[in-house]
């Protein structure tokens, strides 16, 4: 089992959307909005969202199948599952029942939660074991059901978010390592700006014991401090990372960012001199799906032939936390 010094390659990946689409159309007949305000605002046209019987774990039980079939290998290959989610079926995580669903009866299964930044972190998590030889076929899903977590009230936030499920495969490959550099980073102090909190309702219980009996409240966003920190803080950690693999803008085929506007994403590119043509942007097909945005936005250019094996890819996740992080990779 021991392949310590091993490098990784990212050899599969698939991704799985709910068949519901909400257009701008349909918000503007929800809250005060316009088609013109949000594709100006945001490059969003449509975003996927599930019903009740699509769950997050089956979502990401179709994309892990794809990205396991393009790999090459079977279920009982896999060692690791590192699911990247926000938003699991249950609280006490869904990667195992994925595990369970794709018959990856070998692998250990766990949550991982870093918002928008989940897909990046996972990924990064998930080479670590690969390295230190202790595993050699690790699964890692980006997947969110944000629309279960929104005010349909709330136009500041409403329009943004849809559903989806990526995912890739990453193996151990005995010489060379594919993964050429990362960065990850947090700022508690800024958690205000976005949150899907907890608010507690105390309830009596015994005597003078209370407990509480609260919920989850819907997302509550800053827009114009989050959107101020990704413009200013994603830039600096591709660089970080590009410095750590010896790159430069120049070496970069694909920017991979996260789906949350094509400004932010136009933004991102000037400042670090990579030309538009090198985005690669579904946004307008399905919002902002937080941690699936990247593996679904990678799985739809691999299949479209856009990325080909080789190409070097510079993946940026930025939200909530605050947290941010970029990885740069060859493709396959
Ligand atoms: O996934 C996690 C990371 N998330 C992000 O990175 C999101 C970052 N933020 C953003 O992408 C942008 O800030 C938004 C898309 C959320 C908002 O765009 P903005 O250009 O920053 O707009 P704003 O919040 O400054 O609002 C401008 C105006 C306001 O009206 P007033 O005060 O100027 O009269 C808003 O009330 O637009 C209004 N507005 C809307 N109007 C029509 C806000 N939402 C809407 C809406 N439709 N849906």
């Amino acid at each position: 089992m021991n392949n310590a010094g091993a490098g990784i390659a990212i050899t599969g990946c698939g991704s799985a959307a709910p068949k519901a689409i909400l257009t701008n159309e349909h918000l503007a007949r929800i809250v005060e909005t316009s088609d013109d305000w949000i594709s100006s605002r945001t490059g969003m046209k449509r975003r996927h969202i599930a019903n009740n019987t699509e769950s997050l774990s089956k979502l990401s039980a179709i994309a892990c199948q794809q990205a396991i079939s393009m790999a090459g290998i079977t279920p009982t290959d896999i060692d690791l599952i590192i699911l990247a989610t926000s938003t699991p079926d249950d609280l006490f995580g869904s990667a195992s029942n994925i595990q369970a669903l794709i018959g990856a009866n070998r692998a250990v299964a766990f949550d991982l939660t870093a918002a928008c930044s989940g897909f990046v972190f996972a990924l990064i998590t998930a080479t670590q074991f690969i390295h230190t030889g202790v595993y050699r076929n690790a699964l890692v899903i980006g997947a969110d059901v944000l629309s279960r977590w929104v005010d349909w009230n709330d136009r500041n936030t409403c329009v943004l978010f849809g559903d989806g499920a990526g995912a890739v495969v990453c193996q151990a490959i005995p010489e060379g390592d594919r993964l050429l550099g990362f960065s990850m980073y947090s700022d508690g102090s800024k958690n205000g700006c976005l949150n899907l909190s907890y608010q507690s309702q105390s309830q009596p219980l015994v005597a003078d014991l209370t407990t509480q009996s609260g919920t989850y409240q819907p997302i509550t966003m800053n827009g114009k401090e989050v959107y101020r920190f990704a413009v200013d803080k994603v830039p600096e950690a591709i660089g970080k990372a590009m410095f750590h693999a010896n790159l430069t803008s120049a070496d970069i085929d694909w920017l991979l960012l996260h789906q949350a506007n094509q400004r932010i994403m136009d933004a991102v590119a000037k400042r670090l001199k990579i030309p538009r043509s090198k985005i690669l942007s579904n946004i307008s097909e399905y919002g902002n799906t937080s941690a699936a945005s990247i593996p679904l936005a990678l799985d739809e250019a691999v299949r479209q032939g856009r990325v080909k094996p080789g190409d070097t890819i510079a993946a940026s996740g930025f939200g909530a936390g605050l947290t941010w992080s970029s990885a740069i990779f060859k493709w396959g």
